[in-house]
């Protein structure tokens, strides 16, 4: 019989303090980006342990932005995984480069690194991984191979606050970082997105670009004389944070070791009460990607992904995930690989088979609900109903 209480798979954790933090900027007048978005860059460069955080309108965007300072154009290739959004390999089809897609490691879900190497050629100019679900990727391995072929370093860090790699953030390592403050991420302005690096050089350029290439925004020509003057200085994007993202962003940032402490103590009852059924596998904590150096790890836990040992199962993954939601608790799926898409196959000639680990893990993957609004209860309810659907 279904319980009765609905357990959202994803909410965000918003309340009175954001509704006020918001409401003051829309007091203030001042509600594109001013002061509370260099604030918000502020706070979240001391916070990641980065020499610059640029706030952007999304992680899309911050990718971009970041593939562009890198001058990576028509004719390139950047390496990524086929296992995440469209936004990511979306974001190299602006620049006109090719992504050139890797299989993901089967227990981590993340690129496998062993895997790289083979896929460079005289075009290739970076690599682009995902820390999957929260999960860092084993960066040491990357860094070496971009060291060795002198490619850049973009991590696509749209899962990854506040994910940590050997001590330090996701963001504070390689070359440039690409946050996502999407309304369903651990830390989000509803829309959003950050660029950090400790590039001085890339941070100089992307800056202006944010704004259309102007050299001063609007903030900074009104704390000055000449109000109405700006030069151009460069191609640029309408990619700019407004303050009332960025009022929100403050409060959330706030939070954010809280609601991470949540999500790990959500991730650990998970982990006791689902490893030990036999059709289940529960997602790694650290990365044990064998192939690179050994690393510490933090996971962020945006999401908590399970696989089902579909050949143990009477019924498939999405039986599983209907009958979840006829008990009333909603799951999700992370993700369709991009090479099974038709666009994908068209633009770039990908086709079924390509990447079997990410086929493999795709019929297989279920996300539980996951996220600080749950109580403790809500989640051994979920586990409750897992197990009944399994026996
Ligand atoms: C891995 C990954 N990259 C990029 C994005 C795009 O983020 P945004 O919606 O902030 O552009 C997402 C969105 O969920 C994502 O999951």
């Amino acid at each position: 019989m279904a319980q009765n209480r609905f357990i959202p798979f994803s909410r965000p954790w918003v309340d009175e303090t954001e509704i006020e933090a918001v409401g003051e900027v829309i007091a203030s007048k001042w509600i594109s980006t001013g002061p509370k978005t260099a604030e918000f860059e502020q706070r979240f460069a001391e916070y990641i342990g980065v020499k610059h955080a640029l706030a952007v309108s999304s992680c899309t965007a911050a990718l971009h932005l970041s593939l562009v300072a890198a001058e990576i154009g028509e004719g390139d290739e950047v390496i990524t995984t086929p296992y995440t959004f469209t936004a990511t390999a979306e974001a190299i089809g602006y620049t006109g480069a090719r992504p050139v897609f890797v299989d993901i490691h089967p227990l981590t879900l993340n690129i496998d690194v062993s895997k790289i190497e083979e896929k460079i050629t005289p075009r290739t100019k970076a690599i682009m991984p995902v820390h999957f679900a929260g999960l860092p990727c084993d960066i040491d391995g990357i860094l070496d191979i971009c060291q060795e072929h002198e490619l850049v370093f973009i991590d696509d860090a749209a899962h990854a606050i506040p994910a940590e790699y050997n001590g330090h953030h996701i963001g504070s390592i390689g070359d440039l970082s690409a946050f996502s403050f999407y309304a369903n991420k651990n830390l989000t302005t509803g829309e959003g997105g950050m660029i950090t690096t400790n590039s001085d050089y890339f941070a100089s350029i992307i800056k202006p670009m944010r704004l259309h290439g102007l050299d001063k925004d609007a903030w900074a020509r009104q704390s000055n004389r000449s109000i109405w003057y700006y030069e151009v200085a460069s191609q640029g994007y309408k990619y700019n944070m407004t303050d009332i993202q960025a009022a929100m962003g403050l409060c959330q940032l706030m939070k954010l070791d809280k609601q991470h402490e949540i999500r790990r103590k959500y991730a650990q009852i998970y982990e006791a009460e689902l490893s030990e059924v036999r059709e289940i596998m529960t997602p790694q904590a650290e990365d044990l990607n064998p192939i690179g150096k050994q690393a510490t790890s933090v996971h962020s836990w945006y999401l908590y992904i399970i696989q089902l040992q579909t050949s143990q199962l009477k019924i498939n993954r999405d039986e599983f995930i209907d009958a979840m939601g006829d008990r009333n608790v909603e799951c999700s799926v992370h993700y369709i690989p991009l090479h099974l898409f038709a666009f994908y196959q068209k633009r770039y000639g990908y086709q079924e088979g390509d990447f079997p680990n990410a086929e493999f893990a795709f019929q297989r993957v279920v996300s539980l609900p996951m996220h600080p609004g749950l109580t403790e209860e809500d989640i051994y309810i979920v586990i409750d109903t897992i197990k009944k659907i399994l026996r």
